[in-house]
């Protein structure tokens, strides 16, 4: 049986699901160039048949995500959430929103009220995705439209290779929940929590993020790393908007949009810092976040953790969630954030039918994420040829990028299929040598870039023990980047390049299996250093998506005049020469 997934909203995109594996996904964002992309995700329908080798008349069931949401079709970039111009209708919706928000414990009735009166515009949407997919597709498979906490919630379950496990899913909101919690016992899901939308911490990690002067559901990232540059002096401030009581999340401001972003900057003393607000909202975040997966963590509960939905983009808050005494394994699937409906619808839908004895179940845990497109040898010749760019084939391009990354070079590397989720994990990645502690200043300028995180590494698995304290509860988290870890000292004085001022990095833990040409980079990397990781920045330049074709990875490869570009069995060495100080790294003792 063929599952073709579907999600419209922010990061839209498509993913197809045959027998239980996944066999592509694709975010629109990589194939039209436009940063977190929304609307109706065309090219990636086809992109995702294309590679799955299925015709439209193969598709069993489409599972499109969200059942309540408006329909864009076309697609564009997102620009952050309360600066986004989406239409009059809509902005005024989240105007009117805003203001009666105040009013939902006078008045109980108003949030379910509020999603009635917009139920025609909803329907609207789920008829013409129906329409598109079977004029422009030829898709006469049944749509099923799935809840938009059940799609994260199965992303994260059926990718984590738990048998039994406690589910949690966290976000801005959709489908009116900003958070779903289920108990999972092989496979059957009940549901124990639920939050509402209006009570989303995920809107107030957004909101600040906003008051701090960048986009909210976009640049969230960057308070996180501003984060360890403050102090959390506003706590009690924010637990009067958001708190944590009688076990549910609340929100005690009663506000919501841009009235909460209002009443928040009103509420700063005047001489308040971005370094310490995001502090601020970091900790906050942290200990509400771990109170309520705590609350849900009850004796008879099973303690494997699996988590998706925004608010896990956080690298941070799931390292504290890791640390609730009793947690045993952690999970967060790699593509937590709204790109990764796609595949949770489309397994939610896999796990309907397999209960009807239709199809076989869902696959066990995620081998790697490498679900996207891949480009021939002769079609990256055909683009460096284009770009006149001349190359070499070195015998081993691994041996060779390792030697340029010990002598200090910057390699990006383009080769295989595209990651899937937000994260390059090394198939569409720059690498640079880990112990220079000034290359988050010069690279991050040479990519036009502004990150308060330093740079990630990518370690080897074989490795990770020596280089992080506790690894083993989120093992499988840390392959795809997706939690901090604490350094030990030996990395702190080795690698001080990927080391946050916290003394914590949030690595990619590289298992042969998962990536062997990128795996023989790093080990080849360690025989001549000693040091078993490497920088590992994902492929783009500012405010664009990664890099998705060879023709995108010249053009920022160019544009960033980066010193090397390791493309599918070629190199590349910058026609500009190399613009930085070399630091080349001896053999440790
Ligand atoms: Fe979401």
């Amino acid at each position: 049986m063929l599952v073709l997934g579907i999600t419209d909203g922010i990061t839209c995109g498509a993913a197809v699901i045959a027998d239980g594996r996944i066999l592509a996904a694709v975010n629109e964002e990589r194939l039209s160039r436009l940063k977190m992309a929304y609307g109706f995700p065309r090219q990636s329908i086809a992109e995702v048949l294309r590679l799955a080798k299925a015709s439209p008349s193969d598709v069993d069931a489409v599972a499109a995500a969200t059942i309540s949401n408006h329909f864009f079709d076309g697609v564009k970039a997102f620009d952050g959430w309360l600066d986004d111009d989406r239409g009059f209708i809509r902005n005024s919706v989240f105007a009117v929103a805003g203001r009666l928000s105040s009013l939902i414990d006078t008045f109980p009735g108003l949030e379910p009220l509020y999603y009635t009166a917009r139920s025609p515009i909803f329907a609207a949407r789920r008829r013409a995705i129906r329409r598109i997919l079977g004029e422009e597709f030829g898709i006469t498979a049944p749509v099923e439209f799935v809840n938009h906490h059940l799609a994260h919630a199965t992303s994260a379950y059926f990718t984590s290779g738990f048998d039994d496990a406690t589910v949690v899913t966290m976000d801005g909101g959709g489908d009116g929940a900003s958070s779903h919690v289920y108990e999972v016992r092989d496979g059957s899901f009940r549901r124990i929590g639920y939050t509402s939308a209006f009570n989303s911490l995920g809107n107030y990690y957004a909101y600040i993020t906003h008051v701090c002067g960048f986009k909210a559901q976009k640049h969230e990232g960057k308070i996180t790393g501003l984060a360890a540059h403050g102090e959390p002096k506003h706590l009690d401030l924010l637990d009067s908007f958001i708190t944590f009581r009688d076990g549910a999340l609340l929100n005690v401001g009663r506000v919501a949009f841009s009235a909460a972003v209002e009443r928040l900057r009103r509420s700063l003393p005047t001489s308040w810092r971005m370094e310490d607000l995001a502090a601020s909202i970091q900790r906050h975040s942290e200990q509400l976040a771990s109170r309520y997966v705590a609350h849900h963590l009850s004796p008879e509960r099973p303690r494997k953790l699996a988590l998706a939905g925004g608010l896990f983009a956080n690298v941070r808050i799931n390292q504290e969630v890791s640390r609730i005494p009793g947690v045993e394994r952690l999970f967060v699937h790699p593509g937590m954030t709204d790109g990764g409906l796609a595949v949770g619808a489309a397994l939610a839908t896999c796990m309907k039918n397999r209960k009807r004895n239709r199809m076989e179940a869902p696959a066990g845990i995620l081998q790697d994420v490498y679900l996207g497109p891949e480009y021939s040898p002769v079609e990256i010749e055909e683009a460096l040829r284009r770009h006149q760019l001349l190359f070499s084939r070195p015998t081993s391009i691994e041996a060779e990028v390792a030697r340029l990354l010990a002598e200090g070079h910057v390699v990006a590397r383009f080769d295989g299929r595209m990651e899937y989720g937000p994260r390059a994990l090394g198939n569409r990645s720059i690498l640079y040598q880990p112990a220079d502690r000034s290359v988050n200043d010069w690279l991050n300028k040479y990519l036009e870039r502004t990150e308060f995180m330093p740079f990630a590494p990518s370690t080897l698995m074989e490795h990770a023990a020596a280089s992080y304290e506790t690894i083993e509860p989120a093992l499988d988290a840390a392959r795809f980047m997706t939690i901090t870890y604490d350094c030990t000292s030996w990395m702190k004085r080795t690698c001080p390049g990927v080391v946050h001022l916290d003394g914590t990095a949030r690595p990619q833990l590289v298992r042969r299996e998962d990536n062997a040409s990128y795996h023989r980079i790093i080990e080849e990397f360690r025989r001549r250093t000693g040091v078993p990781s490497v920088i590992n920045t994902s492929f783009n330049m500012h405010e664009e998506p990664i890099v998705c074709s060879p023709e995108d990875a010249i053009r920022a490869f160019l544009q960033g005049h980066l010193d090397y570009l390791a493309i599918g069995d070629c190199l590349v060495s910058s026609p500009s020469g190399v613009g930085h100080p070399l630091s080349p790294m001896r053999h440790l003792e």
